[in-house]
């Protein structure tokens, strides 16, 4: 039997790999700042438009900044035909991996591909930035029997979701809600997509290959998939009087739940206050102040474990406010997804301006010089 002796960082729990100036999370104090600015400023003032921007160059814009950029947003909403018909062949899949296959299929209507500079990889960003919220909506309008509906140049980015989702002009307030969501998702330190991402990254491997690595990732329930499970429990919980034993049937068999606890955070994530607040005025907007209510007390029921430090997280209360909007469940992660692609981009115009490959190693615990037997004789 070989052992080798050296530490595991099992998780890379606590392991740092490099430098940002990407975001910092202060997980003990419950706070998150992109390029600088704290998320509460961020989210209380800007637009999804302003933090791609100042995610992806590190600067807020000026007014003419923004206007250019959120022209070349704009220009670039539009899908290949040949990626929609990708998407009519793919329809039947979940969302995230539609998703990942029609931005893996777009490297080729890119020109720029296999141009790994920090321009052409902001280029390449941007482009998919825009793109991303047409094949989420296009995909849901398609596996439905509806026709696609063309991205609006007078909508934002969060308009354009919801318009291009549901063919009516949205409610301001509601678009309002997915910007904000779209701004609380946008980067996220090394969290496992970006990490995911950063490793193709290091291999010289393209944005367009980072990216999709990068949903790969997300989409596995520790990560992305948390909203959706959050809204599967509270429809399962029904109504605020059965959150209590639900929870405690939960634990007691060993189960989690869903939309709580977090690597680095050990204090209430920061983007959930946000959410929560958003959630309870839509709760009250729309007649339906259940959703929340039945959240806020498994958040209560939850406290003993908020003092061991596992508490609410981003996805605690966003997959409720998606449903109230009537956007179906399973395509929560993709709105992260959308959200999330300046962070991706950013991080991996990092990992190339200081490149290095991204190779830790296993601790080997098998046997070795074992005894060679032909087929023959085995
Ligand atoms: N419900 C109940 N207990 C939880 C929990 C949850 N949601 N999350 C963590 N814990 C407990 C674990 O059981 C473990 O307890 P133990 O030390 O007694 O064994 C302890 O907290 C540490 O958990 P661990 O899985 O080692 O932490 P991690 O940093 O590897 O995991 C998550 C982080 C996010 C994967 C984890 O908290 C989780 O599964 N949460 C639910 C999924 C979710 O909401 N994901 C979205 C994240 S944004």
């Amino acid at each position: 039997m070989a052992e080798e002796t050296s530490t595991l960082h099992r998780g890379l729990r606590e392991v740092y790999i490099d430098r940002t100036t990407s975001s910092y999370i202060d997980g003990k104090a419950g706070k998150l700042w992109y390029r600088g600015y704290s998320i509460d400023d961020l989210a209380s003032n800007c637009t999804f438009e302003e933090v791609i921007y100042l995610v992806m160059n590190g600067e807020l814009p000026t007014q003419s900044e923004l206007d250019t950029f959120v022209q070349e947003l704009s220009d670039n909403m539009t899908l290949p035909e040949a990626i929609i018909d990708i998407i009519r062949i793919t329809k039947d899949a979940h969302p995230m991996d539609v998703l990942r296959t029609a931005i893996s299929a777009l490297a080729a209507f890119d020109p720029e591909v296999n141009d790994n500079s920090a321009e052409a990889t902001l280029r390449k960003g941007t482009r998919l930035t825009a793109q991303a919220p047409t094949i989420v909506t296009t995909h849901a309008r398609i596996r439905n029997g509806q026709d696609p509906i063309n991205p609006s140049p007078d909508l934002s980015l969060a308009g354009n979701f919801l318009y291009m989702l549901f063919g009516e002009i949205p409610d301001p307030e509601d678009t309002k809600l997915i910007d904000k969501d779209f701004v609380l998702h946008a980067e996220h330190g090394l969290n496992a997509s970006s990490f995911g991402a950063r490793v193709s990254a290091s291999t010289q491997a393209d944005l367009h290959c980072a990216i999709t690595t990068g949903i790969s990732v997300l989409k596995g329930p520790s990560h992305g998939g948390a909203a959706e499970s959050v809204m599967t429990m509270s429809l399962e919980i029904g109504s605020e009087e059965n959150a209590e034993q639900y929870v405690k049937d939960t634990l007691g068999g060993g189960g989690r739940i869903m939309g709580f606890g977090h690597r680095i955070y050990k204090a209430v994530d920061p983007r959930s206050i946000h959410i929560q607040d958003d959630l309870k005025a839509l709760g009250e907007r729309k007649g339906e102040p259940k959703w929340y209510s039945i959240l806020q007390k498994v958040v209560e029921v939850m406290a003993p474990y908020s003092r061991r430090g596992i508490c609410q997280n981003v996805d605690f209360f966003s997959g409720a406010m998606y449903y109230l909007l009537g956007i179906p469940e399973d395509l929560f992660i993709s709105i992260f997804a959308v959200g999330r692609i300046p962070g991706w981009t950013a991080q991996v115009v990092e990992q190339f301006e200081n490149n290095i490959l991204l190779r830790p190693r296993l601790q080997y615990v098998g046997e070795l010089d074992r005894e060679f037997i032909a087929i023959e004789n085995r």
